[in-house]
């Protein structure tokens, strides 16, 4: 790899969602040692860095996403120790441990918030944020982003406090400079532990406009959309103070060699530019969630890629990331169906940018139908039928063939997919046209092609059902043709580039001389000079 890349710009990320990946002790559950048992498997996918959704002590009334204690590890998951193990085998592995940290709230257990309920006079009041009702009620329309008014009353103090999510995750006060001390003190403690970066949640929700007036109506909201967009969150999300803090957080991560800080904020892509900091850096990676909310159309796609490099375009030091799915959407094999998840794999892995694969992906694992009385997930519950519920793309990741797909020997915490005698690790690691064995082949196709990790990206474009781009590094160029269509597709190909790198039915060797070549139905391929 051409040294003048970080690690973060040529490697890839594999997330896991700690409570589906490995269980060890049996209680259903997945932990530490779990993922320790499984980091071999990661060094053979290929990957570079896991992160790690969150794994500290938590109520789990959002399973993780509210910490009581920054500073720990939650018993379910293991014990510090065994965090600390973790990073140990992991680095010995040549693997990087990116950890979730959650700046935007915190549990309504944590120490910090009972402070703050217990008095209107204590000294954390103002850590978080309270206010008087307002003749009616609520203190402003604000909806939570999981159902019903953002606001909380608390009868013992007569005051509302805000939450962004559940009642159960109250917003920190990030005007407040103690909580910023606090929570940069959070970060360092991780940071010398080795840990090699941050994805940072929610990160659009830090502060919010200290008039708090009502959201305007959203006029693109529909009767079936989630609650919470029914405003124009313009009072409420994505406020110009954010960048101050991220630069804070930055700036630190700065002091500490080769970190990485990816944000998690789901914004068009010209407020996402922001987020790679304005006068100051502000995050290595604000997270793309394009893909996963463009419609699968390559005309659409195209357009999508174009935008985005014109936007990256637009400032130095600005890497671009990709990403098809996660822990709280629909699984990429269940939007687009099997055959072109196949495609997606070949897109997310050959555009220009650091790619994310959420676990399981890379198995074609799809979303798992969770009947009613085994739900989880606390927006469904809040706000059932509306297919919002994110344990579908939670369920436990299928190994093998065996009881439980080989995840836990005890009582799994949601259901496995019915399909995981056929659809796991073991039986695709043989299988040599699996998704597994392409994801494999893709990942070490653009770890031979520097042209793909980090080589230029030139013009995406659909044709028909073909979406096409090139890649260029170094005096080598690469092409990449995608057939969005389930029928075959002529590709007008550049004449010098006759070796087929890649198919993504992973069986074709020989060159394509001439100027075209046909892929077949859901066929995507990845052409160099021979
Ligand atoms: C992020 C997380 C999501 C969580 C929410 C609140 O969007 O990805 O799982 O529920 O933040 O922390
Ligand atoms: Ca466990």
């Amino acid at each position: 790899m051409p040294a003048k890349y970080r690690w973060w710009q040529s490697g890839i990320v594999y997330q896991v969602y700690p409570r589906s990946f490995q269980d060890s002790n049996r209680d259903g559950i997945g932990d530490l040692k779990g993922i320790a048992a499984r980091l071999d498997y990661l060094v053979e996918l290929g990957v570079d860095a896991v992160w790690v959704s969150p794994i500290f002590p938590s109520p789990m009334a959002d399973f993780g996403y509210d910490v009581a204690d920054y500073a720990g590890i939650d018993p379910m998951f293991g014990t510090l120790s065994d965090f600390d193990a973790l990073v140990a085998a992991a680095h010995a592995r040549g693997l990087k441990i990116i950890l979730d940290f959650v700046p935007n709230h915190t549990s309504d257990q944590h120490p910090w918030f009972v402070e703050s309920r217990s008095s209107r006079t204590n000294a954390k009041r103002d850590w978080y944020i309270w206010r008087d009702a307002k003749t009616g009620g609520v203190p402003n329309n604000w909806v939570s982003e999981f159902g019903g008014s953002a606001w909380t009353w608390d009868a013992a103090t007569q005051q509302y406090y805000y939450h962004a999510f559940l009642k159960a995750q109250p917003d920190l006060n990030w005007r407040n400079p103690d909580v910023r001390a606090a929570m940069l003190a959070v970060l360092r403690f991780w940071l010398d532990r080795g840990v090699d970066g941050f994805r940072v949640d929610a990160i659009h929700h830090l502060i919010e406009a200290e008039h708090l007036n009502d959201n305007p109506p959203n006029p693109d909201w529909r009767e079936g959309q989630s609650p919470a967009r029914r405003l124009a969150r313009v009072y409420s999300l994505d406020q110009a103070e954010t960048h101050d803090c991220i630069a804070e957080m930055r700036a630190l991560a700065d002091t500490y060699e080769n970190r990485v800080l990816i944000g998690e904020a789901s914004l068009p892509i010209e407020q996402l530019m922001a987020y790679y900091g304005k006068e100051a850096p502000g995050f290595h990676l604000p997270f793309n969630f394009h893909l996963i909310k463009s419609s699968w159309d390559p005309q659409v796609i195209a357009a999508l890629i174009e935008q985005y490099e014109g936007a990256l375009a637009g400032g130095a030091e600005r890497w671009p990331n990709w990403v098809l799915g996660n822990h709280d959407r629909s699984r990429v094999a269940s939007r687009i169906g099997p055959a072109q998840a196949r495609v997606a794999a070949m897109l997310l892995l050959t555009l220009r940018g650091t790619p994310t694969i959420y676990q399981g992906e890379e198995i074609g694992m799809a979303d798992v139908p969770i009947p009613t009385q085994c739900l989880r997930d606390p927006w469904e519950k809040n706000v059932p039928g509306l297919g919002l519920g994110r344990d579908p793309e939670r369920t436990p990741m299928q190994w093998d063939a065996s009881g439980n797909a080989g995840f836990t020997g005890g009582d799994p915490w949601l259901p496995l997919s019915s399909d995981y005698r056929a659809v796991n690790v073991e039986a695709q690691r043989t299988d040599d046209r699996s998704m597994l064995s392409l994801y494999r082949a893709l990942i070490a196709l653009r770890r031979r092609e520097p042209a793909l990790s980090v080589g230029v990206h030139v013009k995406a474009e659909a044709i028909g059902s073909v979406l096409t781009y090139r890649r260029f590094h170094a005096g080598r160029w690469v092409t990449v043709a995608l057939n969005f269509a389930d029928e075959p597709q002529m590709f007008s190909k550049p004449v010098d580039q006759d070796a087929i790198l890649i198919s993504t039915h992973l069986d074709r060797v020989e060159p394509e001389r001439g100027n075209a070549v046909r892929l077949r139905p859901n066929e995507g391929i990845v052409l160099a000079a021979a």
